[in-house]
């Protein structure tokens, strides 16, 4: 199929790159001139594993960068809009981006056209947007508007794409139904995972994956609805992690107890210092505000809300509970992007607490393998930043664990605590286990788990060991 793809940012160039995998000939749409141009030159500008692979596969083949709409909606069989729905100042999602898109689009609409919402948006959007078209002088029959969202996880995006868990279409017609199923064949068939050069199969992949086609505003829903459960079952478990606290309980074995009932599963039951990105803190007050709109008050997300809002400050306090006073302390910190595997720094927790840090008049001293561009671009010149986390922990007071990057699970642990200048670690993303940490000489603070403390003579006496 001959598919445009608007917007590409992190979905958009995700969705072009594996649709031109599928064996369909893709224009990817932009109106950032520049991006289009560092794409045509090779570069990748997200931080995507197998994304760089597929680009440099299709490039030029299977896959062109244009900034003309029209011109590729013409040429076209589908157009996916991937633009951006960031929340405007009431948490409403911003579709102006996605309007401006639609009314271009209508100027092209010369032969039968699928119109896909691919972007994360409210329910109703697919009606707006054959509205907009309508009104924009479209022939009503020659075009039907698809809503098609997508469960893509950053830094995961590729796989979840080709091997997602169940394809979402919302449709009005069976003939719009039929250019979908069309264009997920090479997935519902299972023809691509029989091919030499597939992108490889994570663990838990359902192969081939279901294709539910539904109405548009179910469609709509399936996404703020998943979204939102997602966030509730993070805080929910983030909720838990404080009561933890306080009676001394585990989180880790709460979660193992409650994660092995099969309606509830292990998943999604990390505790930490809360969930950031684009999409969970957009999406949840989208979905809050057009449940508003509709007559409904989803008073259960303004909790959802509050609860990941104080797990940051909680973990705040545990800083100062343990440092005593902040202003001048030199702090190590590893991560400042929003999750492991990404470099976006987007409603970034980690982010958020280092700033709060600064404004203690803290020295921070932080690593992220991938998203400290960015974070420059924000944080301006208050931090240092380190070329890996052992130079980011040298000479620091505490170090600061924020963001769940596989390779801060695996540090060489005894190097760390020659580095530090007090074996004091702050775990926001509970990586490790309180009694190895211990074992080698840290007072270990974490999230929902009692503090491993050593002993105020062990703490001086490992710092005499050190120097001796
Ligand atoms: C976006 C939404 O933010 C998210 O909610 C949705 O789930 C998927 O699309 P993302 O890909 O991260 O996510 O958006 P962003 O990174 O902002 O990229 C949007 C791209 O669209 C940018 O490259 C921008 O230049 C482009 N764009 C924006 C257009 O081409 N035309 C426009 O009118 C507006
Ligand atoms: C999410 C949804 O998972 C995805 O389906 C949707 O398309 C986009 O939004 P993403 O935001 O990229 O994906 O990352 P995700 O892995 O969901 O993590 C979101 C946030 O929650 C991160 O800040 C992460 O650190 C946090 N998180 C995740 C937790 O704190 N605990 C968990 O158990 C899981």
């Amino acid at each position: 199929m001959r598919i445009a793809v608007v917007g590409s940012g992190y979905v958009g160039l995700v969705t072009g790159a594996c649709f031109a995998d599928l064996g369909h000939e893709v224009v990817l749409v932009d109106n950032d001139e520049q991006k289009l141009t560092a794409l045509r030159n090779g570069a990748v500008p997200i931080h995507e594993r197998f994304l760089r692979e597929l680009l440099g596969r299709h490039r030029g083949q299977h896959i062109k960068f244009s900034g003309d709409l029209q011109a590729a909606t013409r040429e076209s069989e589908a157009v996916f809009i991937a633009v951006g729905t960031p929340p405007t100042e009431t948490g409403d999602a911003d579709l102006s981006y996605v309007e401006s898109v639609a009314r271009e689009i209508s100027g092209a609409v010369d032969g039968y056209k699928v119109v896909v919402e691919k972007s994360t948006v409210p329910v109703y959007t697919s009606q707006w947007i054959r509205t907009v078209i309508l009104r924009n002088g479209a022939n009503p029959a020659a075009f039907d508007v698809a809503s098609n969202p997508e469960f893509l996880r950053e830094g995961t995006a590729v796989t979840d794409f080709l091997y997602p868990d169940r394809i979402v279409v919302g449709v009005e017609s069976e003939r719009c139904a039929e250019v979908l199923r069309a264009i997920y064949e090479p997935l519902t068939s299972g023809a691509y995972y029989g091919r030499a050069d597939a992108i490889p199969r994570p663990d838990r992949a359902t192969v081939p994956p279901r294709l539910i086609i539904t109405s548009t505003k179910s469609a709509e829903l399936i996404k703020h609805a998943s979204n939102a459960f997602l966030a509730m079952k993070i805080s929910f478990i983030n909720a838990v992690a404080s009561i933890c606290e306080s009676v001394g309980a585990n989180v880790g074995q709460v979660c193992d107890g409650i994660g092995t009932d099969s309606r509830i599963g292990p998943r999604f039951l990390n505790p930490g210092i809360g969930y950031g990105g684009s999409c969970f803190p957009k999406d949840l007050m989208a979905f809050r505000a057009v449940a508003k709109e509709n007559g409904y008050d989803f008073r259960l997300l303004d909790e959802v809300i509050r609860i990941n809002e104080e797990q940051r400050h909680r973990f705040l306090r545990k800083v100062r509970a343990v440092l005593w006073t902040l202003r001048g302390k030199r702090l190590g910190v590893l991560g400042l992007a929003f999750k492991g595997g990404t470099d976006d720094i987007r409603e970034s927790p980690a982010l958020l607490l280092v700033e709060e840090l600064l404004r203690e008049h803290c020295q921070v001293c932080a690593y992220d393998p991938a998203a400290m561009e960015h974070a420059k671009e924000v944080l301006k010149s208050g931090v240092e930043f380190a070329k890996d986390a052992y130079e980011a922990a040298t000479g620091a007071d505490a170090l600061l664990i924020l963001t769940e990057w596989e390779e801060f699970a695996c540090l060489d642990l005894d190097r760390l605590r020659k580095l530090l200048k007090y074996p004091m670690v702050l775990d926001g993303r509970n990586l490790y286990d309180p009694a190895t940490m211990v074992e080698h000489g840290f007072s270990y603070y974490s999230v929902g788990r009692p503090a491993a403390v050593l002993e105020g003579a062990t703490e001086v006496q490992s710092k005499k060991r050190e120097r001796a």
